[in-house]
């Protein structure tokens, strides 16, 4: 049997507490922004899978205000580290007339964001802003209009809380670069 060899060595970024400070400002700043919500007609976080999923889970754990939680499927990598240029999305939401919050991991090239967005404007939100959790503004090729981010980050491959490589790596607590 072939063993596979290949070793992979994270660079350390950010640790689960300055991730868990970062995550409690934002969750204060979306609680105070968005104060005019009801409990008749909360803040609806659409959370991006898989990656923004962990993230999403604690945000949701610091936002104060009436909120609800929904999920969209978006997959523009493959298995290699590079984007495929095309973004498959699948969901099953209804928006109308609602405040939502779409919640990513990661706006690299900023083209899945881009198609998100268009497809939930498409079906008249009341208001649609973007959080996410790590921002790679050296890789944007297509304009992303962000509200929340956690952290700026430099244009290299990010593993950890949630995010994978090839699904390996999403249950590290903290976030890294993965140095191949
Ligand atoms: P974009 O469409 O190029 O902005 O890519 C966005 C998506 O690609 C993110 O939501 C991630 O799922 C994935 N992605 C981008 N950069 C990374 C990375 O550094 N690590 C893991 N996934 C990434
Ligand atoms: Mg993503």
């Amino acid at each position: 049997m072939s063993e596979n060899k290949t070793i992979n060595t994270i660079t350390p970024l950010f640790s689960v507490e300055v991730i868990e400070k970062r995550i409690s400002e934002i969750g204060k700043a979306i609680s105070d922004d968005f104060d005019m919500v009801t409990q008749d007609c909360p803040l609806l976080l659409i959370v991006v899978l898989k990656g923004a999923f962990i993230f999403a889970a604690d945000l949701l754990r610091t936002i104060t205000i009436p909120c609800g939680i929904d999920f969209i499927h978006a997959s523009s990598y493959g298995s290699e580290k590079t984007s495929s240029g095309s973004v498959s999305i699948k969901h099953n939401l209804s928006i109308t007339d609602r405040h939502v919050l779409l919640v990513e991991d990661i706006i690299d090239t900023g083209l899945t964001i881009q198609q998100i967005s268009a497809e939930l404007i498409s079906m008249k939100p009341a208001s649609l802003s973007i959080c996410t959790l790590l921002d790679k503004p050296n890789a944007r090729k297509h304009p992303a209009d962000i509200t929340y981010t956690g952290f700026v980050v430099p244009d290299a491959f990010i593993v950890g809380y949630g995010i994978d490589y090839n699904e390996r790596f999403r249950a590290l607590p903290s976030l890294g670069i993965l140095n191949s």
